[in-house]
C-alpha cells in the first residue's frame, strides 16, 4: 500500500512536470537533469546523445556562426546551413552590379565556386564545465566587490589560458551564470575558413520582408548555405586553397517526414540575452516606460522614412536595410510591452516579491529587494535620459556622419571609405525632417531637470527645433561629399566648429559627464545585488528547475509543434506552404514579388502542399537564428528564424499560450536547391530518413 502511494506521488510529480510549459534554455552538460522530461514528452534520445565529452554527440554538429548566430552540420564534407538574414552581410559583400547575389541568389556547381569570407569563423563547442570553485580560489565573504572582480578575472584568465593551450585554433572563455553564482568554462573550436555555398534570391531568403518580419503566417525562405575548410589535419586554418572540406564529428541527418502538430521538437543553439529573473520594477519599467517611449520615437522615425522610400525607387534601396533595423526592434517591443501587460507579470512579480520579502526576515536575503527597489529608483530616470538621447540625437545620421570623420580624418583612407559608404545611402530630406521629430521627441520625454543647457539655449536662439536644423544643415559641411573628401589633416578646426559635430559632441559630453558615471554605478551595484537576489530565489523555490539566462552560450530548448490563438476567434495552425506563397505574390510590391521560376514551377500544379514554415513552442531568442530544429531522434526537421510578435515577452516572461518559434521547413530547403537553384548535386552528400 505504501509502495503504491508512493508510485501514485512519483506518477503525480511527473505529470505535473510534464504538464509544465515547455519553458527554458538548458544547459547541455547538464542536459541529463531534463532528460527524463524530454523523454517524457517525446525524445527519443539519452542524454549521452544530445552532450557528450567521451563520444560523438549532437553538439558536435553545432557551431556559434559569426558572433550572434547559430548553424549547423548537415554533411560529412563540412556543409552547413543557416539563415540567410545571418548569412546577408557576407552575401552583400560579394554582390555588385553584375552579380547581384542578394538579388538573384548564389549558386556555386562546385567546390572552385565556393566564395571565401575573410573575418567570418564558426565556433564548435569542445566541452563546458563548471568551474565556480576554482574562479573564486582566493575569494572570502568579507572581500569588496572589486576584490572579487579581480580575483575572478585572474582566475578565468589561467583557466582559459590552460584551456587553449590544449589544442589548436582554440578559445576559451569564463562566463557567469545566475548572476555570478555560477561560472562555467566554454572552450571552442574556431575555423576561420568558412566559404560561400550558396543562397535563395531575397525574394525568397527576405520573402515577406519587414512586413511579415515576427508574424505568422510566414513564408520565408530564410537560410543560406557555407562550408567549413580546415588544413590538410582537420584542424582551424587561416583561408588557402590548399584547405579541404571540414569532417566534423557529427553532422544532422535530414528527415523527410516533417512534422505535424503535436510532434516533439528541440531546439539547439546560442541564444543571446534573456532576463527572466529580474523585479517588478525592471519589468514595469521595460514594459510601461522604455518600450513605449522607444516605440513612438521610432514609429516617427519609419514613418518620415517610408514616407520618402515610397515616393522614391533609389531611395527605397538606400533605406532599406536602415528600416529594417528600425523596425526589427520597434516590433518585438510592440510584443513585448503588450505580452508583458496581458501577463500581468508586474503584478505576478509583486506578489511574488511581497512573500519573498516575508520569508527573507529571517535570513541572509533581507533587505535584497528592498535594496534593489532604491538602486532602480536612482538609476530609472538617468537611464530613461540615456535611452531617449540614444534613441533621438544619436539617430541623426548627419550628427553621427560628423563624429565618424572626426575620429578618422587623419586617416585619409578610411575617412574616403566611410565618406564614399555614407553618401551612397544617404538622402538628406529624411534626415532633416528626422533631426526635427527627434530634437523635439527629446525635448518632450526628458524632464527639464536633465536636459543639457546647450539644448535650452539652442532653442531659444533658434526658437523652434526648425529654426536649429536650418542653421545646422545650412552652414554644415558634412553634407557636402567633395568639401569631406578634401578635408586633410590640416583642418581639425573646420571639424570642431561645425555646427553639426558641436551638437554632436555637445551632447555626447552632457551625456559623458551626467549620465554615465551614475548608470554606470548604479548598474554594477544592481548587477551584484541580482546575484544575491538570484541566489535567494533558489533557496526561496527549491522545487523550482532553474536555467540561467541566455549569455549566447550553447543551449537547448525543448517543446514541440504547435498553433496558436493571437486574438479571440483566430486560430492559427502551425503549419505554412507553398500556396500561402503565391497567394502573397505580388508582382507590385517588393517584399511579395517572388521569382518568376516559383511561379512556373507552381503553376505545373502538384505543389500546393509543399511546406514552408512551422511554429513550435521552443523557447529561443535572438542568436537562435540559424539553430537547428531538430525531431524526437535528433534528425533536422527545420532551422529556427524567428518568433511571432505576440511571444516577444519570452524573454522576461513565457507564455505557453502564444509564445512560439517559427522555423523554416527543412524539406523547402531542399526544394530551392534542386529546382530554385539547380544545385541538386548537394544533395548527394546529405543523408536523410524517412
Ligand atoms: N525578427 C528576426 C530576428 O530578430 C529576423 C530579422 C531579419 N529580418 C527582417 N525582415 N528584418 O532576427
Ligand atoms: N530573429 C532572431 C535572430 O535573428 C530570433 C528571435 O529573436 O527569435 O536570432
Amino acid at each position: 500500500m505504501k509502495k503504491l502511494f508512493t508510485l501514485l506521488i512519483v506518477f503525480i510529480v511527473a505529470g505535473i512536470q510534464s504538464l509544465r510549459a515547455d519553458e527554458g534554455m538548458w544547459l547541455p552538460a547538464l542536459i541529463s537533469q531534463r532528460i527524463g522530461d524530454m523523454q517524457a514528452k517525446g525524445l527519443k534520445l539519452s542524454a549521452e546523445d544530445i552532450y557528450s565529452i567521451n563520444k560523438a554527440s549532437l553538439k558536435d554538429a553545432v557551431v556559434l556562426f559569426g558572433s550572434g548566430c547559430t548553424g549547423e552540420l548537415v554533411s560529412a564534407e563540412g556543409l552547413l546551413f543557416t539563415n540567410h538574414h545571418c548569412g546577408y552581410s557576407y552575401i552583400q559583400k560579394h554582390s555588385s552590379v553584375e552579380h547581384d547575389y542578394l538579388k538573384d541568389g548564389f549558386w556555386a556547381m562546385n567546390r572552385e565556386q565556393e566564395l571565401a569570407n575573410p573575418g567570418l569563423t564558426v565556433s564548435f563547442l569542445q566541452y563546458m564545465e563548471d568551474v565556480t570553485d576554482k574562479v573564486l580560489v582566493g575569494y572570502n565573504t568579507s572581500m569588496s566587490e572589486r576584490q572579487r572582480d579581480s580575483i575572478v578575472a585572474v582566475n578565468s584568465k589561467k583557466l582559459t589560458a590552460k584551456a587553449m593551450s590544449e589544442g589548436k585554433g582554440l578559445r576559451a572563455n569564463v562566463e557567469g551564470l545566475f548572476y555570478g553564482n555560477q561560472y562555467f568554462l566554454f572552450v571552442f573550436k574556431v575555423f576561420r575558413d568558412v566559404r560561400l555555398v550558396a543562397a535563395p534570391p531575397s525574394s525568397i531568403g527576405k520573402f515577406g520582408g519587414d512586413t511579415d518580419n515576427w508574424m505568422w503566417p510566414r513564408h520565408t525562405g530564410d537560410f543560406s548555405i557555407f562550408r567549413i575548410y580546415a588544413d590538410k589535419d582537420n584542424n582551424p586554418a587561416e583561408y588557402s586553397k590548399d584547405n579541404v572540406p571540414y569532417t566534423p564529428r557529427k553532422f544532422f541527418k535530414i528527415s523527410l517526414k516533417g512534422v505535424n502538430e503535436g510532434d516533439f521538437t528541440f531546439v539547439y543553439g546560442c541564444p543571446g540575452s534573456t532576463k527572466e529573473y529580474v523585479t517588478s520594477d525592471e519589468v514595469a519599467y521595460t514594459a510601461e516606460v522604455s518600450d513605449p517611449t522607444k516605440i513612438a520615437l521610432r514609429t516617427k522615425r519609419l514613418d518620415i522614412v517610408k514616407k520618402y522610400m515610397n515616393q522614391s525607387q533609389a531611395v527605397r534601396i538606400q533605406y532599406s536595410s536602415k528600416a529594417a533595423s528600425i523596425a526589427n526592434a520597434w516590433k518585438k517591443w510592440q510584443g513585448e510591452a503588450k505580452g508583458i501587460a496581458k501577463m500581468k507579470t508586474v503584478e505576478a512579480k509583486k506578489e511574488f516579491e511581497a512573500r519573498f520579502k516575508e520569508w527573507a526576515k529571517g535570513n541572509r536575503y533581507n533587505g535584497v529587494l528592498e535594496n534593489l527597489e532604491k538602486l532602480y529608483q536612482e538609476r530609472n530616470p538617468y537611464f530613461f535620459a540615456y535611452e531617449n538621447y540614444s534613441e533621438t540625437i544619436r539617430v541623426i545620421e548627419l550628427l553621427q556622419f560628423a563624429s565618424n570623420i572626426e575620429r578618422n580624418f587623419k586617416n585619409q583612407k578610411a575617412k574616403e571609405a566611410y565618406t564614399e559608404a555614407f553618401f551612397k545611402d544617404y538622402h538628406q530630406p529624411i534626415d532633416e525632417e528626422i533631426f526635427v521629430a527627434m530634437v523635439n521627441g527629446f525635448n518632450k520625454n526628458v524632464p527639464d531637470e536633465f536636459k543639457p543647457e546647450y539644448l535650452k539655449e539652442k532653442l531659444a536662439e533658434y526658437g523652434s527645433a526648425e529654426g536649429w536644423r536650418d542653421a545646422v544643415f545650412k552652414n554644415t559641411i558634412f553634407t557636402d561629399k567633395e568639401k569631406v573628401l578634401k578635408l586633410t589633416q590640416k583642418d581639425e578646426d573646420i571639424i570642431k566648429n561645425d555646427p553639426a559635430y558641436q551638437m554632436y559632441e555637445h551632447f555626447y559630453r552632457w551625456y559623458y559627464d551626467n549620465l554615465r558615471p551614475t548608470i554606470n554605478r548604479l548598474n554594477s551595484e544592481i548587477r551584484v545585488a541580482y546575484r544575491d537576489y538570484m541566489q535567494g530565489q533558489m533557496d526561496f523555490e527549491k522545487g523550482k528547475d532553474f536555467y540561467p539566462d541566455a549569455n549566447l552560450t550553447l543551449r537547448v530548448a525543448y517543446g514541440h509543434v504547435k498553433g496558436y490563438n493571437p486574438a479571440d476567434a483566430i486560430y492559427y495552425k502551425p503549419v505554412s506552404t507553398l500556396k500561402g506563397i503565391i497567394e502573397k505574390d505580388n508582382p507590385d510590391i517588393f517584399d511579395y514579388n517572388i521569382p518568376q521560376k516559383l511561379r512556373d514551377i507552381y503553376a505545373k500544379g502538384g505543389r500546393e502542399n509543399q511546406p514552408v514554415c512551422f511554429l513550435a513552442t521552443n523557447h529561443t531568442t535572438g542568436g537562435n537564428s540559424g539553430s537547428p530544429v531538430l525531431d524526437a531522434y535528433g534528425n533536422l526537421v527545420g532551422i529556427n528564424f524567428d518568433r511571432v510578435w505576440e511571444g516577444t515577452m519570452s524573454d522576461i516572461v513565457y507564455d505557453p499560450e502564444v509564445c512560439r518559434n517559427i522555423s523554416l521547413d527543412v524539406r523547402y530547403i531542399l526544394f530551392n536547391i534542386e529546382e530554385i537553384g539547380g544545385a541538386g548535386y548537394l544533395l548527394k552528400e546529405m543523408e536523410f530518413v524517412d
